[in-house]
């Protein structure tokens, strides 16, 4: 499939899965892609964290109001601050977060209340009503992320989500308010969130997992709980973290030492056998793992190797972009979602 086909499949993706199995390395990769397919692009950050940015080369904290991580043909900029609601040329990356203080902030200030929003925000206003109405603080950043989505500032929105337990309440939380708020702007914005979630044309989720049993698992879970609690599309599966397979593992470091003419010191060619057992047994395991996942998880999967380097950064992020290229070039073209 086409690159450009396959990321326009829907204006926005939200990259899951569970801690610490490469989502916000992901949602770099995938931006550093798309960019280069000549997309336009926005990274939404909602915890705060700064993972995206370093691995675009950038230092700078992000913010609400958006940075460039990746120009048109230049490889990384860094720190240029733009404004948030000017459309972003094509191949070019911007990032920014989204809290629910400050898109409850810019609500206000868009409905006329500017001037007393402040006010009511030092007051800590947003702790008593998110007291009050669950799941509204998770309403406030979608209804954010929705509002980007609608104002077609790029092409292509990736939002980095929370660890998979928190992202099922943070994606069900729409649907949650719009059976128990009667009307007002609380559900007319819980509607809006719900029609974007189910719309596969406009949402869907890229779950993120390592070649291991125990996020298999979980990623088999989300994947299930995504479709039947929140109805969103699954895009593929991005497994991250492969072992490439090294030939010529199968002789005994010994043999492969004395069929080579080298002499080796004993304990070189036992800590070689080592590393080669390990590295076997790890090749068989991570297969054993794919393997369980095609068959428990009909989707897509786009596999992304391990990278033996010390930090994630714009070097490393061509070689992660190459291999999601590679798997997506892979994929059979799929027949447009129906209307
Ligand atoms: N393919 C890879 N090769 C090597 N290191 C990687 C790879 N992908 C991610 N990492 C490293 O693994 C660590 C976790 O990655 P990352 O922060 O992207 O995970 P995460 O799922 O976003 O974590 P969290 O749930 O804490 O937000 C980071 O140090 C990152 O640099
Ligand atoms: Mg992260």
């Amino acid at each position: 499939m086409d690159i450009s086909a396959f990321l326009g499949q829907s204006r926005v993706l939200i990259v899951a899965g569970k801690g610490g199995v490469g989502k916000t390395t992901m949602v770099a990769a995938l931006a550093h892609l798309a960019a280069r397919a000549g997309l336009s692009v926005l990274v939404v950050e909602l915890e705060g964290r700064q993972g995206v940015a370093t691995a675009f080369g950038s230092g700078d904290p992000l913010d609400y109001t958006g940075s460039v991580l990746k120009a048109a043909g230049v490889e990384s900029i860094g720190d240029a601050h733009t404004g948030s609601s000017t459309a972003i040329p094509p191949g070019t990356v911007q990032a920014r977060t989204i809290t629910p203080d400050d898109a409850l902030l810019e609500y206000l200030a868009d409905h006329g209340l500017r001037r007393v929003s402040k006010r009511l925000m030092s007051s800590g206003i947003i702790d008593l009503v998110a007291g009050a109405i669950p799941g509204i603080r998770d309403i406030l950043v979608l209804g954010k992320v929705k509002q980007i989505e609608r104002s077609g500032i790029a092409d292509l929105v990736l939002v980095d989500a929370p660890a998979t337990g928190h992202t099922m309440t943070f994606l069900s939380s729409a649907g949650g308010l719009l059976d128990a708020a009667r009307g007002g702007p609380i559900r007319a914005q819980a509607a809006d969130v719900v029609q974007l979630l189910s719309d596969p044309r406009r949402c869907q989720v890229a779950l993120v997992t390592l070649p291991e049993e125990m996020p298999v698992n979980e990623a088999v879970e989300a994947a299930y709980q995504l479709e039947d609690k929140v109805g969103i599309a699954l895009g593929p599966v991005i497994i991250n973290g492969c072992y490439p397979s090294l030939p010529g593992l199968d002789s005994p470091a010994e043999e492969a030492a004395v069929s080579a003419g080298v002499d080796l010191d004993p304990s070189l060619v036992s800590s070689l056998e080592a590393a080669r057992r390990f590295r076997l047994t790890r090749q068989h395991l991570q297969e054993e793992q794919l393997q369980r996942l095609a068959h428990e998880l009909p989707l897509a999967q786009l596999r992304v190797p391990f990278l033996f380097a010390e930090t994630i950064g714009p070097g490393e992020l061509d070689t992660l972009s190459d291999a999601l290229a590679a798997g997506v070039h892979a994929l059979p073209d799929r027949a447009e979602v129906p209307s």
